[in-house]
């Protein structure tokens, strides 16, 4: 049957091969996004541990004599590059495993990757609660590092390529949701668990727990359509067409497209990471390495990691820290949802800008607020009411990016490339992402110890331009099917000179 042709928002026909939302659609999708919780479980950890008294006392007394003589200045209390080094020694694996995941991800497939990462992650959680030094504890987190660089690669992609083009927003914002779960789990179990002397053992080690549920899951769905096509698996990719799209559906059609674009690709027979860098890949390949870089300058995971500190410093006790930074993952979890619901309604475009002016002002506040309430040095004791006040100003900031940059930044480069340098592209994404979070980690505490609120305004500078970038540079992507993504770049008032000068393979 041939393909139904719809007109997208940007004009020029695409194909629509009646895919509905089936009941094995959603399982599979779910168990695929629930890869996300090994990696929101260890943003949520790893932010807690480090203000744990009895983990600071055997792997890093310096840092608690430190803490503890220091009381001059509200924003220098934690600033130690070994600590940091502990946080983000698990990017920079994670950076490396996304290079390589991109080949893992082609050669054996979504599925085996998830499995892969899931065992790897496995493994790290193995050793981070067993350490008895330093060594281990950095082996652990390289373990758990590899193991996000694979999950984190393959997951968005399943989403994408499995969902119907319709709603594949609203199934690929399953990922960051369960990033969210990962967080506010690991974020509680800190806070009960920060109460027993080896608590930090346990926190460390239950990393295993959603790492199994992960694993397990990944091992029973199958691979998407695409991918089995891709590795020559037709008669698979048929079968799994079939159960994903239910009964009615144009499965010969969309196959038959599949098959098509497959051989395209393998015709050119291109090493991907030279395709990518041609000029008719510009476009794709800017937004690939521009998005996840605009995600972590909204500063998203100097909130996520340092938290507790940053209420504790503020004034909060070591208990309404943690419980401070759980409200704030629980808010952000309620805006995924809410991106869930309209993603595919109102478009990619209008939640970023939305999200991107909400968290904005939400910096901005934050900073006058803390010049009110500790003075331009962060000398002075800041009341109460006003602690209060910047808890409320960052969970409006966490909601901002929870319904925006949150969900949006899996999604986006998981459905903007052709699939010759499909892993490709997200891989870039993927180690981009890992960079920066590299970068920012370790250099956040100095920088707020030196920088002060001014810290905030940094952030506020990058929101205001990423809002400003997408306005005028990323086209809508909503309800395009993968294969028709070419169109939304030809009739972009700026793409269209880097792809319609050049013949496309
Ligand atoms: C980001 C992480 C961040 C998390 C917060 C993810 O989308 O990539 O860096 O920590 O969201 O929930």
């Amino acid at each position: 049957m041939a393909p139904v042709g719809v007109l997208p928002a940007t004009g020029g026909p695409t194909k629509d091969f009646g895919g509905r939302i089936t009941s094995s659609v959603v399982v599979t999708c779910v168990v695929a996004a629930s890869s996300g919780l090994i990696f929101g479980y260890d943003i949520g950890i790893s932010g807690g541990v480090t203000t744990m008294e009895p983990f600071l006392k055997k792997f890093f007394p310096s840092v608690l004599r430190q803490a503890g003589a220091a009381e001059t200045n509200i924003y220098c209390q934690y600033d130690s590059q070994l600590l940091t080094a502990f946080t983000s020694s698990l990017y920079i694996a994670g950076l490396v495993a996304s290079l390589v995941a991109s080949r893992v991800t082609a050669a054996l497939g979504r599925k085996n990757t998830m499995v892969l990462g899931g065992l790897t992650f496995l493994a790290g959680g193995n050793i981070n609660g067993g350490a008895v030094n330093v060594a281990m504890l950095i082996i652990g987190r390289i373990l758990l590092g590899f193991g996000v660089g694979f999950t984190n690669q393959a997951a968005p992609l399943y989403l994408s390529e499995v969902a119907p083009a319709k709603w594949r927003g609203a199934f690929n914002t399953g990922f960051q949701f369960f990033i969210g779960i990962g967080v506010v789990a690991s974020n509680f179990l800190n806070f009960f668990l920060s109460k027993h002397p080896w608590g930090w053992r346990l926190s460390l080690g239950l990393a295993v727990v959603p790492a199994a549920i992960m694993t397990l899951g990944a091992a029973l769905i199958s691979d998407t359509p695409s991918s089995l096509v891709e590795r020559g698996r037709l008669r698979d990719a048929k079968q799994s067409l079939i159960r994903i799209r239910g009964a009615g559906a144009d499965v010969e059609g969309e196959l038959d497209d599949l098959v098509n674009s497959v051989g395209a690709a393998k015709a050119a027979d291109r090493e991907p990471f030279v395709t990518i860098l041609e000029r008719r890949h510009r476009p794709q390949l800017v937004m690939a390495v521009a998005i996840p870089f605009f995600q972590q300058v909204t500063g998203i995971n100097i909130i996520a990691f340092y938290a507790p500190v940053l209420f504790q410093s503020i004034g909060f006790g070591k208990d309404s820290a943690l419980m401070s930074s759980t409200i704030l993952g629980v808010v952000n979890l309620g805006a995924i949802l809410v991106s869930t619901a309209v993603v595919d309604r109102y478009g990619r475009r209008f939640l970023f800008v939305a999200g991107g002016l909400q968290m904005l002002v939400c910096k901005l506040a934050v900073a006058a607020v803390l010049v009110a309430g500790t003075g331009a040095s962060g000398t002075e004791h800041i009341s109460k009411e006003l602690a209060v006040a910047v808890l409320i100003l960052l969970c409006t900031y966490g909601a901002g990016f929870g319904w925006s940059w949150g969900p949006l930044s899996w999604l986006i480069p998981s459905e903007i490339f052709p699939i010759k340098i499909r892993t490709t592209g997200q891989g870039i994404s993927q180690a981009v992402n890992f960079a920066t979070t590299f970068a920012l980690s370790q250099s956040f505490l100095a920088m707020l110890c030196h920088l002060k609120y001014g810290a905030f305004l940094f952030y506020a500078g990058w929101i205001a331009t990423m809002t400003l970038f997408v306005v005028l540079f990323l086209p809508e992507t909503k309800g395009i099917p993968l294969d028709s993504m070419q169109g939304i770049w030809e009739q972009h008032w700026y793409w269209r000179r880097f792809v319609s000068t050049t013949v496309s393979a």
